[in-house]
């Protein structure tokens, strides 16, 4: 099929709302959230269902024309964006965004991939149960992108990732054929975990449609404290403390150096430091949350364990200030220094990131190995180092120095990623912890995942998309 007839034949199939070929209409869809990518998509897809999706996947299929999933489009590595070459089809899932199902006995829901993972977090709230997932980009970010790129965020330590939460899924298949695979077991043995296989994928195999999520009780208690320590070795020594004092109420724990927090200040509104003293080095927020309630008597509250906690820690000398939330309001303050990171190194220049991870144990050598390695290469660039330290996933970006052009200094990005990587790879770790590979980072997938483990994922490629048309150019090089 030609591409006009094509177009017709989507436009027939898909209806005004559902098809979006004019170029103003199809740019924002065309870049990815950190301008690195630009394509030129033949169009823009809004099924607003799984059988009009499916059906849409088929028809681009019979033309040889590939197709890029995009949700929130906050994709860090540009897995969301189409190629310059005008022969892919956007498929957005904005609109297939219906929460399915909710059973509070069960704890699960079935979710389908456009909704938001903060409203499907809301959804499950409001029956009382729990989404476990949390991440910076939620508001915008949804369940069939975190999906495909298995989503980590500020709860793995305790959650796990968001393949963890997976019971099942729906997912169109690279020929428009339709996996009805909802099941809500949570044991299951039946051969090949192929929902699994879709989880990560980025797309590659199959365009998921919808899933069955893992809930869990509500939270009955929850305290966020925030803490500057001397040096990472400290931050590492607080983490210990916190688990060995209680590894159940342990929900978050994260890092932020002085670089990133004096960004946030500086680029994001109504944002200050709750910390008496002027600017530390080391920052880390730890949040403790229990489904507990505490007794009548105030045994088991969380606030007094938080705050036992890091007056021993100050009496230790791992922490030299510290504070913990009073209010609702106070914690979310809190938490915006630590997400707004991202945001905060968008608007202050161009920035390299990598979103590396290494044994916890290994996260202080690695922050100092990677930081003398990176400003040796590239004098004058600043250090945002910061992430989820609870479970060794470091952001370790790096921002444009003041006297260098953006252009430039982002030139040197793979050089930059290259070094990072070699630091990485000597403390056992791995060259993308949550972002996924997407289309920056294929061509390391040799050098990390190459002979036996990169074949296999080639011969299910080449199994479940023959022709190459799904989200062609993405994690496999
Ligand atoms: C985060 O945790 O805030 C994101 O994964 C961010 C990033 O690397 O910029
Ligand atoms: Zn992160």
């Amino acid at each position: 099929m030609a591409e006009t007839s094509l177009l017709a034949a989507l436009g027939g199939l898909l209806g005004r709302r559902g098809l979006i070929t004019a170029p103003a209409d199809i740019a924002p869809y065309a870049e990815d959230w950190r301008r690195l990518y630009r394509g030129r998509p033949l169009a823009v897809l809004r099924p607003a269902n799984t059988e009009e999706l499916a059906a849409a996947v088929a028809l681009c299929a019979q033309s040889g024309i590939a197709t890029v999933p995009q949700g929130g489009n906050t994709s860090m590595v540009g897995g969301a964006t189409p190629h310059e070459d005008g022969r892919e089809v956007v498929v957005s899932l904005a609109r297939l965004n219906r929460v399915r199902a909710l059973d509070p006995v069960d704890l699960t829901m079935t979710v389908e991939a456009g909704v938001t993972l903060q409203a499907a977090q809301d959804a499950a709230a409001e029956a009382g149960t729990l989404l476990t997932l949390s991440i910076a980009s939620e508001g915008s970010a949804t369940i069939g992108g975190v999906l495909s790129t298995n989503a980590g965020g500020n709860h793995t330590l305790r959650y796990g990732n968001a393949r963890d939460l997976v019971l099942g899924l729906e997912v169109v298949l690279a020929d428009g054929q339709v996996w009805n695979g909802l099941r809500r077991l949570r044991k299951d043995n039946t051969g090949y975990c192929l929902r699994q296989l879709f989880v990560g994928a980025e797309g590659t195999l199959g365009i998921i449609t919808a899933a069955v999520l893992r809930l869990a009780p509500p939270l009955r208690q929850r305290v966020v404290g925030f803490a500057a320590v001397p040096h990472p070795e400290a931050a590492l020594a607080l983490l210990n403390r916190c688990q060995r004092h209680d590894p159940a109420a342990l929900l978050a724990f994260e890092y932020m150096n002085q670089a990133g927090m004096a960004l946030v200040l500086r680029h994001i509104p109504d944002t200050s430091l709750p910390l008496a003293a002027a600017a530390a080095a080391h920052y880390v927020l730890i949040e403790l949350a229990t489904a507990r309630a505490r007794d009548e008597n105030g045994a088991g509250d969380l606030a007094l364990a938080l705050e036992e906690l890091l007056a021993a820690a100050l009496a230790a000398g791992e922490v030299s200030d510290a504070t913990i939330a009073a209010t609702e309001a106070q914690a979310r303050a809190i938490w915006r220094l630590r997400e707004d990171h991202a945001e905060a190194q968008r608007r202050a220049g161009a920035s390299i990131k990598n979103d590396v991870s290494v044994p916890v144990s290994e996260v202080p050598q690695f922050l100092r190995e990677a930081s003398s390695a990176c400003t040796t290469l590239v004098p004058g660039c600043a250090v945002i180092a910061f992430g989820h330290m609870g479970d060794g996933n470091i952001h370790f970006n790096l921002q444009q120095p003041d006297d260098m052009a953006a252009a430039d200094f982002l030139a040197r990005g793979h050089e930059v990623m290259e070094a990072v990587n070699a630091v990485v790879r000597r403390l056992g770790g791995s060259f993308s912890a949550e972002h996924g590979v997407g289309r920056l980072k294929t061509y390391m997938m040799p050098a990390w995942r190459g002979g036996a483990e990169l074949a296999m994922m080639r011969a299910i490629k080449a199994a479940l998309d023959p022709r190459g048309l799904m989200n062609p150019g993405k994690l496999l090089p």
